[in-house]
């Protein structure tokens, strides 16, 4: 039922010129807000603004990963979100909005998230929020490029084909494979452990020769 759900729907969709590093992870933002609720950390910014305003400035700043908003338009920004750390808790208080700042998901896939059971019981709306929900073994979020580095690699093999690649995603066996890169030319498969908005969305790098794909977790 509706008055249950703490999360509203998708709020804004922010598009946004990018700097000279070409980073185009800022073209959409999807702020997802918990109504009379704030994320109790430091900002690292604090303004008086617009909500639109305030998430123009987020999706502008490298550092920003979620958002605190007030109704008084006190907009501060955060360099960290609600299911990064357990130990963080949404605290109660009537006026302010906690936004998730999700970035180039589709409209249907945030309405997938948003209507989990991890969403209306635990205020884990965001595709981010990987520890409360169910690994599936669909794939979402397909997009090109790759994660650079290997914070969030498992391993990798060569000579597969996409279809084997997510299969032994799905069945890997010695951690628990969430995403994949997939670079054709070569048939390699890269396991990840981590999605590029768990680590930060700026690691990731857009290029045509790999095709990244996130598990759907619901
Ligand atoms: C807005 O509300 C917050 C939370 O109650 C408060 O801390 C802040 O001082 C207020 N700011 C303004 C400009 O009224």
């Amino acid at each position: 039922m509706n008055f249950l759900i703490p999360f509203i729907a998708v709020l804004l969709l922010v598009a946004t010129s990018t700097d000279v590093s070409a980073n185009i992870r800022y073209v959409h933002a999807r702020a997802v807000t918990s109504t009379d609720h704030y994320l109790d950390v430091v900002p690292i910014e604090e303004t008086l603004t617009s909500s639109v305003m305030c998430v123009k400035l987020c999706a502008t700043d490298v550092r920003c990963l979620s958002i605190n908003y007030h109704k008084n338009k006190t907009c501060q920004l955060l360099d960290t979100f609600y299911c990064k750390d357990n130990t963080y808790v949404l605290k109660s208080e009537s006026g302010f909005k906690y936004m998730d700042v999700d970035f180039n998901r589709q409209p249907d896939e945030m309405k997938l998230y948003q209507n989990s059971v991890a969403c209306v019981s635990q205020n884990r709306c965001s595709p981010k929020c990987r520890d409360a929900c169910v690994l599936r073994s669909a794939y979402s979020n397909v997009v090109n490029g790759y994660i650079d580095g290997t914070l969030a690699t498992l391993d990798d093999t060569m000579g597969v084909t996409m279809g084997q690649c997510q299969n032994t995603c799905i069945s890997h066996s010695t951690g628990v494979c969430i995403a994949i890169q997939y670079f054709p030319i070569i048939q390699s498969c890269t396991y990840l452990s981590m999605t590029r908005d768990m680590v930060h969305p700026e690691l990731f790098k857009y290029s045509f020769d790999l095709e990244y794909r996130e598990r759907v977790c619901i």
